[in-house]
């Protein structure tokens, strides 16, 4: 059944969450409406897609069922709540709570406080069901951005907590270049990264990108130049019990491998993580016309660089072509970009 989900997303990089969960429905293929605010992801889709977001996106936080978006004014919300049939929702048996929440600083002549009073009275009237804020059966959720107010049912919280458990600090091999599991998984859902496909990472360190894929189920292969690396990624990938994969020592401007479904890589460029002596851009270069090679011609490959590079350069002589890029600011001297591409 088509439903209309909305979705509350992680304020780091709205743009890589926004696109992460529209990637997750390319790779499933399911089609999809949306419509973007800050924060906030509106989506019109199969109602199986809230799962499937929930359970393998980085970015998002929380999942509703969406019963209503209108113009952030306080007269209006109250009229879209008389006009929202309640008995469908809740029974006079269950408990609730109702939470609103304010994205930035949007919308501030409305009090989320009289909002989640006047809500909360209401459909205990329309239904007779009670309030629990601790222990609700059902937690409707209301969000203030961009000048509109959505308002649903939450279905359930993504599985972002997790992730937080495999940050390099808890890994038994560690290096000071990893980059977090937010990020390596949403660049592993950006390479529309399926289960039981190939999945390769080709400058793999301490493999944090093939945990992120190998736990989504893919078939996950990794190779890196350095034997340390090769060791200390296999640690790892054996700690958090991934299966089905491979780490192999390998020179990524000379891979050894045949087609790949999807790959998504976080190559050198100086800095803790070595290049072997070799100039970053001529890395990126070399490996780009490697990946010509290598990538399926439906699949998609995503790298992070940094803002620097100039990946279209770089490009020109293959078949690739960008069809994303997210900026993420590091430290003053550094905005890494992360660059989807496509044959
Ligand atoms: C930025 S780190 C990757 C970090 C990784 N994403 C993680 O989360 O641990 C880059 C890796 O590229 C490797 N490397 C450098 N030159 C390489 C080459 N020519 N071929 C393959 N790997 C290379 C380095 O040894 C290093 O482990």
């Amino acid at each position: 059944m088509i439903k209309n989900h909305f979705y509350l997303l992680s304020g780091e990089t709205t743009t890589i969450a926004i696109a992460e969960c529209l990637a997750i429905l390319e790779s499933l293929n399911m089609d999809y409406k949306a419509e973007k605010y800050d924060q906030i992801l509106l989506l019109n889709a199969e109602e199986e897609s809230c799962q499937r977001i929930a359970e393998r996106a980085a970015m998002v936080h929380r999942c509703c069922i969406s019963l209503f978006k209108c113009e952030a004014d306080f007269n209006q919300i109250m009229t879209s709540l008389r006009d929202t049939d309640f008995q469908k929702h809740i029974s006079a048996r269950e408990t609730f709570a109702v939470r609103v929440k304010r994205i930035k600083n949007y919308s501030p002549e409305v009090s989320s406080l009289l909002l989640e009073k006047e809500i909360g009275a209401f459909i205990h009237r329309s239904v007779g069901a009670r309030a629990n804020l601790e222990n609700p059966d059902k937690l409707f959720y209301g969000v203030l951005t961009d000048g509109v107010f959505l308002f649903g049912i939450s279905v359930r919280e993504s599985e972002r907590k997790a992730l937080g458990l495999r940050k390099a600090k808890f890994r038994p091999f560690f290096i000071p270049s990893s980059m977090n599991p937010h990020l390596a998984r949403a660049m592993v859902n950006l390479s529309r990264a399926r289960p039981k496909e190939f999945f390769l990472d080709p400058f793999c360190g301490a493999g944090g990108l093939l945990i992120e894929a190998g736990l989504m189920g893919c078939k996950t292969i990794g190779s890196d130049v350095d034997k340390k690396m090769v060791r200390g990624a296999k640690r790892n990938l054996l700690h958090f019990n991934v299966v089905n994969w491979n780490i192999i020592l390998s020179d990524a401007k000379h891979l050894p491998f045949n087609r790949f479904d999807s790959i998504a890589t976080d190559p050198p460029y100086g800095g803790s993580a070595s290049t072997k002596g070799a100039r970053p851009e001529e890395l990126i270069e070399f490996f780009l016309q490697e990946l010509d090679e290598l990538s399926s011609p439906k699949g998609y490959v995503c790298l992070g660089t940094p803002l620097t590079i100039n990946v279209n350069e770089f490009i020109s002589g293959t078949s690739f072509r960008i069809v994303e890029k997210h900026l993420i600011p590091v430290h003053k001297s550094l905005t890494r970009q992360i660059i989807v591409l496509r044959k």
